[in-house]
């Protein structure tokens, strides 16, 4: 009888991911509801073959040290910051992600966040659950307006062009920075180029969704947001590490920015009783932004098809590390 490889699952996916996975291989499930811990990841991932990973699992040196017999990691996140993709390279191993199938979807909720903020729609719900509606007011809960503004976007990527796509339809001209020039950008979405100083200066609304890498840690910092309009919103949609929540909360009490929204934060949960969460002008949503039926299920099933081409041997769909296959 011909030996199945053995994979560790560590969390349920959404459709039929892992019904496709235990049709092939010898899967390790961790069926509870909340991430696996530290130590039975370790364990477990002692004898696998493959592992199907989330954002919340760390795998690092000490991971791939404790699983000496893994050839493929996939996980069910394009983001991967929180692998080490150097270290998996250099013992030959590909890192599946789950890029494309998730920008529509998360354009939608970063965009719908940047909406709800800027109209506070987040506080008009919290008023009216307090029972504090009242007769109509002429200067109840006035906000800013999207419309006919600037939006800068801080890393143009897939994402991040969705998102820009969407402020065409409400007339918001759009700036964004990246490293370099994106000719089709500026082509396609009518996008100007900035450097990020000139970025954050010069716009209404600014969205974060560069990725987290040791360049952009803290890359939305005391500096950065002091070079903010006083009535700017600032949304953070990509990885909490990208914005400094300590200069946040002073910027927000301060008035250096009038607003934020954050899908994602540093630490993720925020702590319940996380002096943010206290204030009016700072919305804040659970790491959302690719959460729809339809694209979770994309998404896990994109990474079960990563990990079945990895484990036997043909590049996968879409690899985080192409260079492993040079
Ligand atoms: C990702 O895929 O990296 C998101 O943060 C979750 O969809």
């Amino acid at each position: 009888m011909q030996i199945r490889p053995k994979v560790l699952v560590t969390r349920r996916a959404p459709g039929r991911a892992i019904d496709i996975l235990e049709q092939l291989f010898e899967v390790d499930l961790w069926d509870e509801n909340r991430a696996m811990p530290r130590d039975r990841l370790l364990d477990q991932v002692r004898k696998v073959d493959g592992l199907y990973s989330m954002l919340t699992d760390v795998i690092d040196t000490e991971l791939f040290e404790a699983g000496p017999s893994l050839r493929v990691v996939s996980q069910m996140a394009v983001g991967v910051d929180n692998v080490d993709l150097a270290a998996a390279t250099r013992l030959g191993i590909p890192v599946g992600h789950t890029p494309d199938v998730l920008n529509e979807t998360t354009a939608d909720t970063i965009f719908g966040l940047l909406l709800a903020s800027v109209r506070r729609i987040g506080e008009g719900a919290a008023y009216v659950k307090a029972g504090r509606w009242g007769p109509w007011q002429p200067d109840l809960l006035l906000g800013g307006d999207l419309h006919h503004t600037t939006l800068g976007i801080v890393g143009m990527g897939r994402i991040g062009s969705a998102i820009a796509r969407r402020a065409r339809g409400f007339d918001v001209r759009v700036l964004y920075s990246n490293r370099r020039s994106d000719p089709e950008a500026e082509r396609e979405l009518g996008a100007h180029h900035r450097t990020l100083e000139d970025l954050l200066q010069e716009s209404d609304h600014v969205v974060v969704m560069a990725p987290l890498n040791a360049g952009t840690y803290h890359l939305i910092d005391e500096a950065a947001l002091r070079l903010m309009k006083p009535t700017a919103t600032l949304v953070n949609g990509s990885r909490g590490g990208l914005v400094d929540l300590v200069a946040l909360e002073r910027a927000l009490r301060e008035g250096w920015i009038a607003r934020a929204a954050l899908d994602v934060t540093e630490p993720e949960p925020i702590p319940a009783d996380h002096s943010l969460l206290m204030l009016e002008n700072c919305l804040i949503i659970p790491h959302l932004g690719s959460a729809s039926v339809a694209t979770r299920k994309a998404m896990a099933e994109l990474a079960a098809e990563n990990l079945i081409k990895g484990l036997e041997g043909r590049r996968m769909t879409a690899c985080a590390n192409p260079e492993v296959y040079e």
